[in-house]
């Protein structure tokens, strides 16, 4: 039998630190512990939420539902063709898997060093940061497919990534539980070093090659210095996605604004910086009540305590609705909101 907990508390089980509980929560240690949580009793007529490390949700409310609190851990590496293979357990903690690779010799996720949460979680939005998205070192992943009641390998196809994006926050959305997670770290390693910023971080010192080590300490550095630790201030990192806009927007929006922020994509449209147009709109450091814009990033909504998802997630539309009727353009959450 699973061990349930009933009306569990989530306030730790999430990085904002809403204080919401759940019906029933279950620890997930294994795939044996998925199953029997799935074929319980209790289970049969709730929802299913999946929880990793909690950093990418908004609790608006008790979830009258079963929460599962996916922990299944591993780590395994096998050689492949020019590449590492490493598989990670759902429960892995992903900067820790990032630092045990580089430990063990296979560079590659350097870039993608302090993102809080979990390898699990890591494919539902296909983290990214610093010049490289997850799914530019994934292989494969493992699931339980609600559907089918068994458990599949999806490949990276198969999990159509796309910038902040994939099957798992889409039709994928209710039908996968994803409990291990390959990934395909390239040998011999390149490093990363087009994003601007680390450039620059990396620059201070010209006597040192950029290794990986380097590379993994310069994006903590830089993400410490804007981005609020949930330790300390609640927040899920950057709350909106960085809205994508045709040429002719960009260039009309450049005329009116000349400094305004913004990134050729492959394909000739344009990614503007949410950050700088909700900063231009002078909500940086904003605060209404126990929720606000954090202070040196204004991407980064923040919870000081005692608020609630509702009262975030109004403020989030106020932000919203200011950058569209100055901008016309429309920020959309990053966050999943349950
Ligand atoms: N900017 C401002 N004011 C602000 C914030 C940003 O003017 O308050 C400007 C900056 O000056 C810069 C531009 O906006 O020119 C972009 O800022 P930054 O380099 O900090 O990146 P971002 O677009 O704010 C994205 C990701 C982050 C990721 C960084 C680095 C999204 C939604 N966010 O942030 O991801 O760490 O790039 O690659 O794509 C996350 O998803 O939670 C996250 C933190």
């Amino acid at each position: 039998m699973a061990d349930f907990h009933e009306f569990y508390p989530l306030r730790r089980h999430n990085t904002f630190g809403f204080d919401v509980r759940a019906r029933f929560a279950v620890h997930v240690r294994s795939e044996s512990d998925l199953q029997a949580a799935l074929a319980d009793p209790r289970a049969q007529n709730l929802p299913l939420v999946v929880l990793g490390g909690g950093s990418n949700v908004v609790l608006t409310q008790d979830l009258d539902a079963l929460v599962l609190l996916m922990e299944i851990p591993g780590y395994a590496v096998a050689a492949a063709n020019e590449a590492f293979l490493v598989t990670a357990g759902a429960g892995e903690n992903w900067h820790a898997l990032v630092c045990r690779t580089i430990a063990d010799g296979m560079p590659g996720l350097e870039n993608l060093a302090l993102i809080p949460g979990t390898a699990g979680a890591a494919p539902i939005q296909n983290i990214g940061a610093y010049g490289v998205e997850l799914r530019e070192r994934f292989d494969s992943l493992r699931a339980f497919d609600r559907y089918s009641g068994g458990f599949v390998h999806l490949s990276l196809e198969q999990c159509r990534f796309a910038y902040r994006d994939s099957l798992f926050k889409r039709e994928g959305r209710d039908r996968y539980i994803i409990t291990a997670v390959t990934l395909r770290l390239p040998s011999p390693w390149q490093p990363v070093l087009g994003y601007a910023e680390l450039a620059r971080e990396l620059a201070q010192d010209t006597t040192a090659t950029p290794t990986a080590d380097r590379i993994r300490d310069a994006v903590i550095a830089i993400r410490s210095r804007k981005l609020p630790d949930p330790a300390q201030v609640g927040n899920a990192g950057s709350f909106f996605k960085n809205p994508v806009v045709d040429a002719g927007q960009r260039d009309a929006l450049l005329a009116r604004y000349p400094n305004l922020v913004s990134h050729a994509q492959s394909d000739g449209s344009y990614k503007l910086a949410a950050g700088w147009l909700i900063d231009q709109c002078g909500f940086k450091g904003v605060s209404d009540g126990p929720v606000g814009v954090y202070g040196k990033q204004a991407l980064v909504l923040v919870h000081h305590g005692g608020g609630t998802g509702q009262e975030l997630l109004a403020l989030a539309r106020r932000i919203a609705d200011a950058v569209q009727a100055r901008f016309g353009v429309r920020i959309e959450p990053e966050p999943v909101v349950l």
